[in-house]
């Protein structure tokens, strides 16, 4: 979805630089990636808790089935609600709340001593039927004197209650998603609702409630293509305004939709490092690796998307992401200021990029659709195998 802008800076600046579209399905195969025995993985927990939390976004239904919930008590120390934790489903109108299908996740991690992430309190996102900034919240003549105030109150409200509600059981909250334009003249993201209504401020308003609300959680701002420079540097103007006005933020959450082929790690380094060295944290919040190197146009035209690989998937192509997951953890690793990365989904069974950007084969995850560890699992939690 609003990934659709991210990658297509992260694709058209791959175009420029020559990267994409030396995918070809007919000209990749080879044998498949090594087989190693299950048995002998370690937990990928296990293996990254001197590092980081790991963690898994999941829906209230992947924990119905006993093998999923098994995988991840087994696997992650950290979930995250792909959508229940949004306002589309938690702002049912104002001070009417929807908190139960993100309380039956809060408690499968309570019963499992997984922690949770919250995701997310403020985002613009609407498409259709499909809101995440329901219109209860700007209800009202925008031109009244008074509709900066009536807005401001109702997201404070809203802010307040939810991480009143789950205080004590999350242990970040990502308090505002997307708020930075790609548009090269905006900094801020002006076709949000939320920006519509009340300028900037809403971001600083959010915060600021959010503490107020748990003086403990940390505060996250989560951006997409973090590793695009001029993306990056809008972000870090907009946190260096933050802290200018003393509004308590934690950390930077960086989604990391990536593909097999981009960004350059070099990029994803830095974007890091960057936040870093303005004293606060980072987190991979949505991290998963596509197979596909598309153009940037794919993202507003699906006609432009590269064509489905089909299944199976050539063996090449799996190997490139083993390696390529291999590749960023190695990086993620050396990085101190980095307390989570969390995967967008667990099992090739369920993700998002076999409907986004084009419907297609698309297999981004650690375990299959049969829930198995694929290659990708193993490169990262044993140094040892060579896919
Ligand atoms: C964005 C949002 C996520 C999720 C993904 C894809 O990255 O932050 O909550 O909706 O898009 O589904």
């Amino acid at each position: 979805m609003r990934a659709i802008c991210a990658a297509a800076v992260m694709c058209s600046l791959a175009l420029t630089a020559g990267y994409a579209h030396s995918q070809t399905t007919a000209a990749l195969d080879g044998a498949p990636p090594a087989e190693a025995p299950t048995h002998a993985l370690p937990q990928l927990r296990s293996v990254m808790a001197t590092h980081f939390k790991v963690g898994a976004a999941i829906e209230p239904d992947s924990i119905d089935s006993a093998a999923d919930a098994a995988l991840l008590a087994a696997q992650f120390s950290s979930l995250t609600a792909e959508s229940k934790m949004k306002a589309g489903t938690i702002g049912v109108a104002e001070g009417q709340y929807n908190f139960e299908p993100a309380d039956k996740i809060i408690a499968f991690a309570e019963a499992h001593g997984i922690a949770v992430r919250g995701h997310t309190l403020v985002w613009h996102f609407k498409n259709g039927d499909w809101t995440e900034a329901p219109d209860w919240f700007f209800d009202g003549d925008p031109k009244d004197p008074g509709y900066h105030d009536i807005v401001a109150a109702r997201l404070k409200r809203y802010v307040t209650d939810v991480v009143t509600h789950f205080r004590g059981k999350v242990y970040a909250w990502d308090v505002v998603n997307e708020v930075i334009s790609d548009d090269p003249h905006q900094v801020y993201r002006t076709d949000s609702p939320w920006y519509r209504a009340l300028g900037k401020d809403y971001i600083a308003i959010a915060f600021r409630a959010a503490r107020a609300a748990d003086p403990d959680v940390k505060l996250y701002i989560n951006e997409y293509s973090t590793d695009d420079p001029n993306k990056r540097a809008k972000l870090l103007t907009v946190i260096r305004d933050l802290q200018a006005q003393g509004v308590p933020i934690d950390g930077v959450g960086h989604q990391m939709h990536i593909s097999i082929n981009w960004p350059p790690l070099s990029h994803i380094k830095q974007a890091i490092d960057d936040v870093a060295a303005l004293g606060l944290e980072n987190q991979v919040t949505e991290l998963d690796v596509s197979l596909y190197n598309d153009p940037g146009e794919c993202w507003a035209n699906p006609h432009a998307c590269l064509p489905d690989i089909g299944n199976p998937v050539p063996n090449d192509i799996m190997r490139a992401q083993a390696l390529r997951y291999r590749a960023v953890f190695d990086v993620f690793e050396q990085e101190p200021s980095i307390k989570a990365v969390t995967f967008w989904g667990y099992s090739d069974k369920h993700t998002w990029l076999t409907t986004t950007p084009a419907t297609r084969t698309n297999l981004p995850l650690l375990f299959d659709a049969n829930l198995e560890p694929k290659s990708a699992l193993r490169a990262i939690v044993d140094a040892s195998y060579q896919p």
